[in-house]
């Protein structure tokens, strides 16, 4: 057994483990990082694509933004696709705001390096990652790393481990609802090396289903198709991705470029929220507290929101406020809520609904009519805009 002792144990090394114990760092806070996984397998992990504004803010602010700045890719605004015709939505012209495309796979590197580089200990492949006595002032992590036992005790416990991790489960189930939501269709996902066919983001509706044309880098495309849920990636062979990605997203005088397909994998959709973050001195970020379909890109973005509140939270502890502790999980809730009923919303105008034949024909026809109110009407690009660049943090 071999005992440590810090002032913030971090469970999970994504984007809001990796985060939060940078910026911790960065304000002279101590921090132990315990993953379950390899440092190989969290960075090839495929993920996310997309930074809000204040994302792309934050990392540059905590001297991440090298990188993001160089490779980023910043979009003005994205395309809608509906009823066989594409139209832009501006964000910049409407709002004077831009999102970046860059990997979450790109800013979890940025992460990794700027931590080797510093030295911080993060523990990979940790087995059996356990926590206990949260609601104590010195909670402790247990873990088996290299066949050895490992006991951290810290002043704080965080749960940055996932929407499969340990650290929501130990809060007793009577401290702790969950909401939730599946959706009826899952998303079939590509990477080819292939130049994107496009400037800026399509989200398209077709009669077939949901497609979606986004893009890593300029030599590589990313590409989704709205998929049963009961589908197995082994019914779609490549050639199969592409014709109905060339039906879904086609449009006259338009070519979608085809290329090899890198990876492929399906997501089901669910929409999950936590009633609580926090519980003694545990507290949750990121996918372990709440979960949204991907539609509106808001997954990475809400796990760097949570961070930010936690750690200013955190900092604000140390300094000998402990207000804005003892609010982090109200507050993280009130904008997460705000990005769920976004996400849900995008996602059920730009799904085909799989129910029954009369409500399906009819749902279809509804999501047309507020994609074309939508497309002319300002104020409601506005609120498209304010919500897709994002929230304040
Ligand atoms: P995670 O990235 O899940 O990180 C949690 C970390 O904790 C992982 O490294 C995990 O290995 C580790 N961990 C888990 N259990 C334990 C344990 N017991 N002990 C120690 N460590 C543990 N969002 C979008 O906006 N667009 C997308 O296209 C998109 N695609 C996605 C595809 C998939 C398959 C998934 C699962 C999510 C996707 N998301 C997408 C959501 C987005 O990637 C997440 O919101 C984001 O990764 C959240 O970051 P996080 O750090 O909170 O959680
Ligand atoms: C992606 O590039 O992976 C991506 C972009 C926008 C989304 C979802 C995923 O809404």
């Amino acid at each position: 057994m071999s005992p440590e002792n810090t002032r913030v144990a971090i469970i999970g090394a994504g984007p809001a483990g990796l985060l939060l114990s940078w910026a911790l760092r960065d304000a002279g806070i101590d921090s132990i990082v315990v993953e379950n996984r390899s440092q190989e397998y969290v960075l090839a992990r495929i993920r996310a694509g997309v930074l809000e504004q204040s994302a792309v803010e934050t990392l540059t602010r905590l001297g991440l933004g090298d990188r993001l700045a160089a490779e980023g890719l910043e979009h003005d605004g994205i395309y809608l696709q509906f009823a066989g015709e594409r139209h832009n939505i501006d964000f910049n012209t409407l709002i004077g705001r831009t999102v970046t495309v860059y990997g979450q796979q790109e800013v979890v590197k940025d992460l990794i390096k700027a931590h080797t580089d510093a030295g911080s200990t993060i523990y990979y492949e940790a087995a059996d990652v356990a926590v206990h006595d949260v609601e104590s002032t010195s909670p402790r992590v247990t873990f088996r790393h290299d066949g050895e036992a490992h006991e951290i005790t810290a002043d704080f416990i965080v749960g940055a481990d996932g929407f499969h991790g340990v650290c929501r489960a130990s809060i007793p189930p009577k401290a702790i609802t969950l909401y939730d939501r599946s959706y009826p269709f899952a998303w079939l996902g590509i990477l080819a090396d292939v130049p994107p066919s496009t400037d800026e983001l399509i989200y398209a509706l077709h009669e077939d289903g949901f497609a979606m044309h986004s893009m890593r880098s300029p030599q590589v495309s990313r590409l989704y198709l709205q998929v049963d849920t009961a589908d197995s990636i082994d019914q779609w062979p490549d050639e199969r991705i592409w014709e109905e990605l060339q039906t879904r997203l086609g449009v006259p005088g338009w070519t979608l470029h085809e290329g090899a397909v890198t990876d492929k994998s399906i997501t089901p959709m669910r929409s999950f929220v936590a009633s609580r973050l926090s519980y003694g001195n545990l507290f949750l970020t990121g996918d372990a507290g709440h979960i949204v379909p991907p539609t509106g890109a808001k997954g990475l973005n809400s796990a760097i929101a949570d961070v930010v509140l936690l750690g200013a939270a955190l900092v604000g502890h140390y300094a000998g406020d402990d207000a804005p502790l003892a609010g982090y999980g109200e507050a993280a809730l009130r904008r997460q809520w705000k990005v769920q009923q976004f996400s849900q919303s995008m996602t059920e105008m730009l799904h085909r609904n799989p129910g029954d034949l009369q409500s399906a024909a009819f749902d279809y026809r509804s999501q047309l009519g507020r994609l074309d109110y939508l497309t002319g009407s300002l104020l409601a690009q506005r609120e498209l805009a304010e919500q897709y660049t994002g929230l304040p943090f």
